[in-house]
């Protein structure tokens, strides 16, 4: 039975709340949040025998083996660090950090605890996405032409005004950083390695420190080229996140709310994945998707069994170094080449 500790009882711990009161082997014994009545209502609803408000005094719980981190994207290495220097696993909410510099001093400071580092991307355990990992790793599209992914989404001026770490380039970073951070992941994922990138963002709309639009272009380092279109002014509602993945002898998009729906599949050779394609559509209620239950399940067979993790701190750092790039080429006009000097 592994033992988690939670910090960051807001929107998006609910998700791991409840992942981790269906794994039989979890249990959550403390969480924590700045906010006293966010502790403790969690406490009381997910039925955790301690809260509290300091995170210190979470880290002195001795039984604990793993915290989990879902507090603003910037605080993630520094509550990371903390949590690896009293001996616990670190699995960080996505992304790992807003700075490439912070994410590294949290790798480094897990290597050097010996503890573990996860980074929850979940969207790559849904059964759509990993028919086409698996499609791309046995070569069914030949060469990879083009990838593109939109972003087409709605996050009116209250969205961003819910909680003041939003938007701001030191907690939270934009679009890309924030609401895209899952897209930008599989495209570098299902193409990568990323050669450059050439960028261009703009605060259109909302009031915001960071970006609430912009387009990449990215040149793979095997050949190809990928786009990432990017907006959360979407009248009036959220129209598209998808991904298209354009090869030599294969054609695939994927969309629906979460990526979790494969909207076009044609190869030129069969293969028996063809017939689960249909089947491999979920349900969603939101753009979460239903992957933290199944990312805590891989993280806890990997703490128990030593299997690779899906998304270890090294993994999630490429996502943020391409994150990282897009920002700089956007900032100097020109292309960002990888990997970036930090
Ligand atoms: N994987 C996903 O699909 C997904 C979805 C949504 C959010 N997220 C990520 O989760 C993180 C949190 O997002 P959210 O929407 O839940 O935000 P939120 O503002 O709803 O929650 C953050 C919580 O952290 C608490 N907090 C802030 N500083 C703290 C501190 N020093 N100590 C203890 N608690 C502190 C806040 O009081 C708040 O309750 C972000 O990094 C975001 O990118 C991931």
């Amino acid at each position: 039975m592994l033992k988690f500790g939670l910090i960051g009882c807001g929107r998006i711990s609910k998700n791991h709340f409840e992942a981790l009161h269906k794994n039989p082997d979890a249990k959550i014994v403390a969480c924590c949040d700045i906010i006293e009545n966010r502790a403790q209502e969690a406490a009381a609803k997910y039925d955790i025998p301690f809260w509290t408000t300091k995170y210190e005094e979470m880290l002195q719980i001795e039984d604990i083996d793993i915290i989990s981190i879902c507090t603003p994207s910037g605080l993630h290495p520094e509550h990371g660090i903390m949590a690896a220097r009293h001996g616990k696993h670190v699995l960080s909410e996505k992304p790992m950090g807003v700075r490439l510099k912070d994410a590294d001093d949290l790798i480094k400071t897990c290597d050097q605890t010996g503890v573990r580092l996860f980074v929850v991307m979940q969207n790559r355990l849904n059964p759509s996405i990993r028919l086409i990992k698996k499609a791309i790793d046995e070569g069914r599209f030949g060469k990879i032409y083009m990838i593109e992914a939109n972003v087409f989404w709605t996050r009116p001026q209250d969205y961003y005004d819910m909680a003041p770490w939003r938007g701001t380039w030191e907690f939270d970073g934009g679009a890309f950083c924030n609401q895209a951070s899952h897209y930008i992941d599989l495209v570098q994922w299902f193409g990568g390695p990323v050669e450059g990138v050439m960028a261009y963002t703009d605060t259109l709309a909302r009031h915001i420190e960071a970006e609430d639009s912009g387009i990449a272009i990215l040149k793979f380092r095997r050949g190809g080229m990928a786009s990432i279109n990017v907006t959360m002014l979407t009248y009036p509602k959220n129209l598209e996140g998808s991904i298209t993945i354009l090869g030599e002898y294969g054609t695939v998009k994927v969309g629906g709310i979460a990526v979790n729906q494969i909207l076009h599949w044609d190869f030129a050779k069969y293969h028996d994945d063809d017939r689960l394609v249909a089947e491999s559509a979920t349900n969603p209620d939101s753009v979460y998707g239903f992957g933290h239950t199944a990312y805590y399940r891989s993280v806890i067979d990997s703490l128990k069994n030593g299997d690779n993790p899906l998304l270890d701190g090294r993994g999630g750092r490429k996502s943020l170094e391409l994150i990282e790039a897009i920002y700089k080429s956007n900032r100097e006009r020109k292309m960002a080449v990888l990997p970036l000097q930090i």
